[in-house]
């Protein structure tokens, strides 16, 4: 069981590494082996739509991506943890997101050759806002849940937390242990 965390703030040690992190470590103590990547150290430029990718399920650009995209297809499951920027998910996210588009054909069904690896994979996402009010994050978790609703992926839901100051976060112990849980779900068929 292999499950991959995908970590979008530019702060390493942030509010939403940590929270990373513990889901992390509930996975890894439901026996699963874990991987963290942190999208700021990655050089991922935005989707071109150029639509190459519709035919190939090959990304023309040539960066990081191209590595992640084979990570994502061999991971059983994949927790994001992102937090919220003007209303909305970091631009190191939302590249790496956009660029999921390599995935799938010109009727955005899975590639043929992907199907076998992406059918029922799991994702879950972990939100934080610097509002006391965790909905502002709705928009991001409307992204993600509407990606796998349409690509029929399972959605292990969202932890959605609040915090501002870097590492302010480890005070929530609601938000740390729901993070744990949503681990423990990803590694848990
Ligand atoms: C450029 C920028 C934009 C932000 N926009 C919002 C926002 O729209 N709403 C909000 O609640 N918090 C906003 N924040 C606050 C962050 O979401 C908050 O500090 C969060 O804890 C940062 O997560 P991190 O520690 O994982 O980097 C913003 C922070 C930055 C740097």
């Amino acid at each position: 069981m292999k499950i991959l965390g995908i970590m979008g703030s530019p702060r390493v040690g942030s509010n939403s590494d940590i929270l990373l992190d513990e889901a992390l470590a509930g996975a890894k103590e439901a026996g699963a082996e874990v991987e963290k990547i942190i999208l700021d150290k990655k050089k991922i430029s935005g989707c071109k739509d150029c639509k190459k990718c519709n035919e190939t399920g090959i990304c023309v650009i040539k960066d990081d991506m191209l590595e992640i995209h084979k990570k994502i297809l061999d991971a059983d499951a994949i927790i994001h943890s992102v937090p919220v920027y003007f209303w909305s998910m970091t631009s190191q996210m939302k590249a790496y997101l956009d660029r999921w588009c390599a995935f799938f054909d010109a009727l955005w069904r899975w590639q043929k050759n992907y199907y076998p690896k992406m059918k029922g994979k799991r994702i879950g996402l972990i939100t934080v806002c610097g509002d006391p009010n965790t909905h502002t994050a709705d928009p991001i978790v409307h992204s993600f849940k509407s990606t796998a609703d349409m690509t029929k992926l399972t959605w292990l839901g969202a932890v959605m937390a609040s915090a501002s100051d870097k590492g302010d976060i480890i005070k929530d112990k609601k938000a740390i242990m729901q993070a744990w849980e949503l681990g423990k779900k990803a590694a848990t068929p």
